[in-house]
């Protein structure tokens, strides 16, 4: 079987795969650099990376300058493909994308949040615009906004069910039952909406399917399904160029099925984590003390929020995890092995050939 190749918009990856960014600091430059040099797509998360302790100003200014840094590293490290990962509920979103588009990125992902503004904020057609949604009507009102407003549409879209790690774009009561969301289900309604629009303009929006996908086996499903291309995060962490600590990996390799449970987050959306000591604390305590110099999402409230999700994530990135909030995706209990990047695609591409 031929690998099929993933073209967004100008961009041609070799192989389907998409590592998606993960905030806070877990999907940096080596991890990124090293899916490119796979011929993958390598997500950094522009997410966290300022000093958190930092006033206002200083914390915009080191964010920019750790994303720019980022980038640069990457790009030391590959010739192959490259995209940032933003999430709309950020204060500082238009200053990071901006920096990402003067670095030299070709691919802007954009998920927590319509991108309502990013055709103007990045009107450059030759960086791809690649809205993240969770069901085909989000889909169908971002391409019916731009075409309208902007004469233009999305260069793809990732396409994230419910098994995914991080923030999800479904309610607790819809994540009591993600099999009425599964991928199967939802891909075929994505595929119908955006067809009118990809008549009209003469061109494919690939959407790229994420969430639970973990084997060649399950790409080859999503691929046979309609999919341009899967994005998967959890099995990433795992891997040797993962940035986080070996606790955070560890942990991972520790966890039980049943010990991956939906949180809400002061993002204001649910949230797939492992039940740990931090998240059993919060229970109990119902709301730990903020102090924030500044804001870096637009949807947090020192006073009210239960916790500041910056510093949560931050610590079970330097492995002080029962202080941390730990992501993850519904199949990080299945992760037995750390793996280098270029073992673990040379696995999936193994897999997805004998699927
Ligand atoms: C630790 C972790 C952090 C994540 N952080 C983000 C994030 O900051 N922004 C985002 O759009 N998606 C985030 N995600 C989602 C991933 O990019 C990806 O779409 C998802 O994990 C795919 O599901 P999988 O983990 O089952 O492969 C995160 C996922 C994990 C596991």
């Amino acid at each position: 079987m031929k690998i099929p190749k993933l073209r967004i918009g100008n961009l041609i990856a070799e192989i389907p795969i998409i590592q998606g960014g993960m905030g806070v600091r877990v999907s940096l430059s080596p991890l990124a650099a090293a899916v490119a040099n796979q011929g993958g797509i390598g997500t950094i998360s522009s997410i966290g990376l300022g000093d958190i302790k930092a006033s206002a100003n200083e914390y915009v200014r080191t964010a920019r300058e750790a994303l720019a840094n980022e980038i640069r590293k990457a790009r030391s490290l590959t010739n192959g493909h490259l995209a940032v990962n933003f999430m709309g509920v950020l204060t500082n979103i238009n200053d990071l994308i901006r920096v990402s588009v003067q670095e030299g990125i070709k691919m802007i992902v954009f998920g927590a949040g319509l991108p309502t503004k990013l055709p103007v904020l990045v009107p450059d057609p030759s960086v791809s615009l690649v809205p993240i949604v969770s069901c085909a009507r989000a889909a169908k009102i971002i391409l019916r906004m731009w075409d309208r407003r902007y004469g233009r549409i999305t260069d793809g879209f990732i396409l994230e069910g419910p098994l995914a790690g991080g923030h999800l774009g479904f309610s607790v009561e819809q994540l009591k039952h993600p099999e009425d969301y599964s991928l199967e289900k939802l891909l075929p309604e994505v595929l119908e909406v955006i067809k009118p629009f990809e008549d009209k303009y003469g061109k494919k929006i690939p959407v790229i399917t994420a969430g639970g996908i973990y084997d060649g086996k399950d790409i080859a499903r999503m691929l046979s399904l309609g999919a341009s291309g899967v994005q998967m995060g959890t099995r990433f962490v795992c891997t040797e160029e993962c940035s986080v600590s070996q606790e955070f990996k560890q942990a991972y390799l520790d966890v039980k099925k049943e010990d991956i449970i939906i949180t809400k987050s002061p993002v204001g959306m649910p949230g797939r984590a492992i039940n740990n000591r931090f998240l059993k604390d919060l229970e109990i305590k119902g709301k730990m003390k903020i102090s924030c110099p500044y804001k870096c999402l637009t949807v947090c409230k020192a006073d009210t929020s239960k916790y500041c999700i910056a510093l949560a994530l931050l610590n079970s990135y330097f492995g002080d995890l029962d202080h941390g909030l730990i992501f993850c995706g519904q199949n990080a209990y299945r992760v037995n092995k750390i793996y280098t990047v270029k073992e673990l695609i040379k696995l999936l591409l193994d897999e997805l050939k004998e699927a």
